[in-house]
């Protein structure tokens, strides 16, 4: 990995500020490379001998703190939560701050069978060899046991019920049966499992009951109030805009506040006032795609306008975030513009932009 790199390992991007939280003196967990204190300020914010530490999730402080708190138990951690409520961000955070190595990650899908989750055979060296450790093709979870660090399941839903459920013994015993070797892996200190999963996706396989009682689940909710989602719109685009070496023009803030707006407004089904009703789209118009929005907006801005962030770039990005369904959303963007940003004298050229497109 070289400067070159599209996107770094966050153990990598924030190697500083991990390393002088290292250096908090407190008691540890077992295989733990920092104090869960030190972990939640690594998320959170704050300094650490001298060196500031920036924030890198917004929200509830004591939900951060059960998160971690959990993983220093013998139970696993199920961050739950609509799309693009961090919990992938999160997750890749936590165990960088913990083993100070995010990238055992198994992406969960209907077609994750057992061997992406407990191990594959190298055929050739098995043909050779027979049945032996030689052979035998770790998977992110086999090595996270190994190592004693965290393993990172994402979207742990999608795959089907039975392959969840091998994950049962892990998470008992902390050990992984080899059959056909007549072996075991033990997880070493430091082990556990980070698993996410939205609840809103259609075709998801619900966890059985046993697998449930071995997780922790910890909700991450959309941002209550309009400021701290103003708030992690402006730090993440902010920090988009720097990795990808686009300029972020002075109105940036003006125009997160509005395009911020009318998400909140479409999400929530009134208007920030409360004084008028409005259909949501089908859509969950997170905050991910807010911040997704803005930074499409300032690509367009920057190479194809004269680099001020406009409505002209904007208003097709929102769109987009809104219309899911052509038929519907489209009926319940026109009602919004019509009823709602028509009468807003600040807010005419979205109107102008968008009414042209439904
Ligand atoms: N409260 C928050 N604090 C900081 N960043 C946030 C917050 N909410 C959302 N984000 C940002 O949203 C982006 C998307 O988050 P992420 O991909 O982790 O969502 P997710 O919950 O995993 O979604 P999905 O269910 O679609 O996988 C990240 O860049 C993250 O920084
Ligand atoms: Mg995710």
């Amino acid at each position: 990995m070289t400067e070159t790199t599209l996107r770094l390992p966050v153990e990598k991007t924030y190697a500083a500020e991990i390393e002088a939280l290292r250096g908090v003196d407190g008691a540890r967990p077992p295989g733990w490379e920092m104090t869960p204190r030190a972990v939640v300020t690594y998320l959170l914010g704050g300094e650490a001998n001298g060196t500031e530490i920036t924030a890198k999730y917004v929200g509830d402080r004591r939900l951060i703190e059960t998160a971690v708190a959990t993983l220093a138990t013998d139970r696993a951690l199920l961050l739950l939560g609509v799309p693009g409520t961090a919990k992938s961000w999160v997750s890749e955070h936590i165990a960088a701050a913990v083993t100070g190595d995010s990238t055992m990650i198994v992406q969960c899908t209907a077609g994750t069978d057992e061997t992406q989750v407990r191990y594959g055979w190298n055929y050739a060296q098995l043909l050779a060899k027979g049945p032996s450790r030689e052979a035998l093709v770790p998977t992110p979870l086999f090595r996270a046991m190994e190592t004693g660090k965290i393993c990172r399941l994402e979207e742990l839903t999608r795959m089907g019920s039975d392959v969840q459920d091998t994950l049962i013994t892990v998470l008992s015993e902390k050990m992984m049966p080899i059959p056909e070797l007549n072996d075991a892996v033990y997880a070493a200190r430091g082990f556990n499992i980070i698993a996410t999963a939205n609840d809103r996706d259609k075709g998801v396989n619900d966890l059985s009951a046993a697998l449930k009682r071995r997780f922790n689940v910890v909700v991450l909710p959309l941002p209550s109030d309009m400021e701290s989602e103003i708030r992690i719109v402006t730090k993440r685009v902010g920090e988009m805009a720097q990795s990808l070496d686009l300029p972020l023009p002075k109105n940036a803030a003006e125009e997160i506040a509005r395009v911020v707006t009318i998400f909140r407004e479409l999400r929530g089904g009134e208007t920030l006032d409360g004084k008028t009703a409005l259909k949501a789209p089908s859509g969950s118009l997170s905050t991910a795609e807010a911040i997704a929005v803005m930074v499409g907006g300032l690509s367009h801005a920057s190479f194809f306008a004269d680099g001020s962030l406009s409505a002209e770039s904007l208003a097709p990005t929102v769109l987009g975030a809104v219309v899911k369904d052509p038929v519907q959303d489209k009926a319940v963007l026109a009602e919004y513009l019509e009823t709602v940003l028509k009468k807003r004298r600040d807010y005419s050229d979205y109107y102008s932009e968008m009414s042209g497109m439904v």
